[in-house]
């Protein structure tokens, strides 16, 4: 059963990038219309325009680690007619050992990733439930259901966006807001260093593309009641050995940790993109 009722009003965090753009492209073309989120007002100015219908679609330039920068954003969004749907989509990385991160990195990843989808999502409510299709998507990972080396920081706070994003469908149940989880592996965008690529090739992990990332998302939207869905194969298995069988996979990338420190310690520079 789907729900297609269309357009819709969405709130897009972190559409200046890979996984964000492509989602802003295929809902504009379905449709939907943009509140865009992102902290580079020409480069939010220049997807807007390259949109369907650029005239439809809104910039909101704000930090969503910055709490004046969040306060302009719910505000922005009280002044729209309707909020149909938040893509809690912004999020950065870091592939270091843990030894090797101070605590600003680990505040860093577990602030955006974790913190501000909760934050959004519970400031957001009061408005989304005025809609007839209400829709919360939070983007997590692969490797927040498989304990990866050399992202415990990542990993923890997309654990922790699912334990989220678990409760709150079920907090939301008797509400009509429909609260999703999208777990993608890796994506070839800029969220990876070259260090992490060379690690993915050096392990054969295997990556998608952000518009079949985004073609998910799509997907997920027009579910209506909340689901989760893990991208890809073979990594939909791992998830269910590693929570069935644990002692498996353990053994399994403990023999790839001599190649996981080798990458983790190669120097690179530090910034959103780690
Ligand atoms: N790429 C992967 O391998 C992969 C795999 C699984 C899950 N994911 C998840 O997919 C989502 C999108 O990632 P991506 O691959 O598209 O990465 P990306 O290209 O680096 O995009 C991340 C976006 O998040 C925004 N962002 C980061 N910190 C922010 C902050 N403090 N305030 C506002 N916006 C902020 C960035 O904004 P700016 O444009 O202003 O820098 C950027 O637009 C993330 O949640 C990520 O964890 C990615």
């Amino acid at each position: 059963m789907r729900a297609q009722k269309l357009p819709r009003t969405v709130l897009l965090t972190g559409a200046n990038g890979g996984i964000g753009s492509a989602i802003a492209r295929q809902l504009a073309e379905r449709g939907d219309r943009l509140l865009l989120q992102g902290r580079d007002a020409d480069r939010l100015e220049q997807l807007r325009l390259s949109l369907p219908n650029p005239d439809r679609h809104r910039v909101l330039v704000a930090d969503l680690l910055d709490s004046a920068g969040r306060q302009r954003l719910l505000q922005w969004c009280g002044e729209e007619e309707r909020l149909d749907v938040l893509v809690n989509n912004a999020g950065v990385s870091r592939f270091a050992l843990l030894g090797d991160m101070g605590d600003e990195e680990l505040l860093r990843v577990l602030h955006t990733n974790l913190l501000v989808p909760m934050a959004l999502a519970r400031d957001l409510l009061p408005l989304l439930q005025r809609s007839a299709m209400p829709a919360v998507i939070n983007i997590g990972s692969a490797f927040g259901h498989i304990g990866h080396p050399g992202f415990t920081a990542y990993g923890a706070s997309k654990a922790g966006l699912f334990g989220f994003t678990e409760a709150l469908r079920r907090e939301c149940a008797d509400s009509g807001v429909r609260v999703h989880y999208l777990a993608p592996r890796a994506v070839d965008t800029e969220l990876n260093t070259p260090a992490v690529r060379a690690l993915n090739r050096a392990l054969r992990n295997k990556s998608d593309s952000p518009a079949s990332v985004a073609q998910r998302c799509v997907e997920l939207l027009g579910e209506r009641v909340g689901q989760r869905r893990f991208i890809g194969w073979p990594e939909r298995l791992f998830i269910k050995v590693n929570a069935l069988f644990p002692r498996v996979v353990d053994s399994a990338l403990s023999k790839k940790m001599p190649v996981i420190r080798r990458y983790a310690r190669q120097p690179e520079p530090t910034g959103d993109a780690l």
